[in-house]
């Protein structure tokens, strides 16, 4: 264990050709084991904040560092390699590739990252087991439902054991049963020690499986807050849609 932050940025920026920057001077840190729920409006700028600490965009101005890589200077193939090792991301449409079954889906990514085929599916298995859609290791994935898609997802996105798991709305195409799920297993894999960065706009999801809530407006940190005892117990009707 080290001191060093998780996720860091000082003073991040980014701006498009034109209008308002997407990111105005965003400085905030995340350590290893939170679970940080990123909240705010469409447009406020969420999914920029995710691509820039994914390496998938680059800051006009400061620095993103993750694990202590930073990330904001890497080359094409740097990068890559660093998603790869580094990061897990699951997406509200769960991004699956439909002519591969749920075992080659989930497998992917250690192929990319020249893990052995035998040894990417015995985790994959593992993975799948461990998240409740084992029975479905040959189906493919238009044969599921949206929440046993979105664990397919967090399968995929947890295979090469990821620092950091990135989610962009992961219950925004779920209903209310299916995402309480997803959310459940958000909660599990955080008490494990997974860290966790939780983009949403519902305030509920956030105060329920965070720690602590970020929110941005107009690409700026509004606020900055731990989701007291209190704020989990008012947020704790959202168990009862089970
Ligand atoms: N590639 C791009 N080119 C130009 N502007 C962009 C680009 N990507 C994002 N933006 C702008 O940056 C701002 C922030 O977008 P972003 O996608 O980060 O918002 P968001 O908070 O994720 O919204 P949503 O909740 O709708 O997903 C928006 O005004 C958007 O139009
Ligand atoms: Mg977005």
């Amino acid at each position: 264990m080290t001191n060093a932050p998780m996720i860091d940025l000082r003073d991040t920026t980014k701006k498009y050709a034109d209008g308002p920057p997407a990111l105005a001077g965003v400085t905030l840190s995340v350590a290893a084991g939170e679970c940080v729920a990123i909240l705010g409006h469409s447009g406020s700028g969420k999914s920029t904040l995710l691509n820039l600490i994914a390496g998938l965009d680059k800051p006009s101005s400061g620095t993103v560092t993750v694990d202590g890589t930073r990330v904001d200077q890497l080359g094409e193939a740097d990068s890559a390699r660093y998603r790869r090792a580094s990061i897990g991301m699951v997406f509200q449409f769960f991004n699956l590739l439909d002519d591969l079954t749920v075992l080659d889906n989930v497998m992917v990514p250690a192929q990319l990252a020249g893990i052995g085929k035998r040894e990417a599916k015995e985790r994959a298995v593992e993975l799948l087991e461990s998240l409740g859609i084992d029975r479905h290791v040959k189906a493919y994935p238009q044969r599921l439902s949206g929440g046993e898609r979105q664990r397919v997802a967090v399968a995929r996105a947890l295979m090469n054991e990821p620092a950091l798991l990135l989610a962009d709305e992961p219950t925004g195409a779920l209903d209310s049963s299916s995402a309480e799920d997803v959310r459940e297993l958000l909660l599990d894999l955080n008490s494990d020690g997974q860290t966790i960065l939780l983009v949403t706009h519902d305030v509920q999801l956030a105060a329920s499986t965070a720690g602590r809530t970020i929110e941005l407006v107009d690409g700026a940190v509004a606020r900055d807050v731990a989701n007291t005892v209190s704020g989990i117990t008012v947020n704790g009707s959202a168990g009862a849609v089970r």
